[in-house]
């Protein structure tokens, strides 16, 4: 199954009750697994997390820590922006060159890298003592 196909297939679990905006994640790592992630709302709304979020902690999990791909699908007129704080979420494991794919149900509709989602981002380079 391809990036998108994963994202897809898994944004169909999306808990989307109070937006109704499904969004699915996959993420592919410098072994070559997948792993896939969906968003997941709550009555008390700003506990609610990220298809992005979920991916990367799922990833997290397995022990593994560099991205080598995202792709992040929504039913959306225009190419899913992810989130400010997934973006800064996906930067933390990977290098300002890995691509973030933004597609709608059909397939894939833009390609562009975490570096240009996020410039000048912060990272641990600006904490001391890293
Ligand atoms: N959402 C994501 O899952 N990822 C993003 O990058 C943008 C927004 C979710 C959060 C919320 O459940 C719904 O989309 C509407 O904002």
């Amino acid at each position: 199954m391809s990036l998108f196909q994963d994202a897809l297939a898994v944004r169909e679990n999306a808990h989307a009750p109070y937006s109704k905006f499904k969004v699915g994640a996959a993420v592919r790592s410098a072994n070559g697994k997948v792993f896939v992630g969906c968003n997941v709302e709550n009555s008390a709304y700003p506990e609610g997390t990220c298809a992005e979020a979920g991916a990367i902690a799922a990833m997290i999990a397995a022990g593994e820590n560099k991205i080598e791909e995202v792709c992040v699908v929504a039913e959306s007129p225009v190419p899913i922006a992810p989130c400010g704080g997934c973006r800064q979420k996906i930067a933390e494991f990977s290098s300002p060159d890995v691509q973030v794919v933004l597609a709608d149900l059909k397939g894939e509709t833009k390609r562009i890298t975490i570096g240009e989602l996020l410039p000048h981002a912060f990272s641990n380079s600006h904490l001391p003592g890293e």
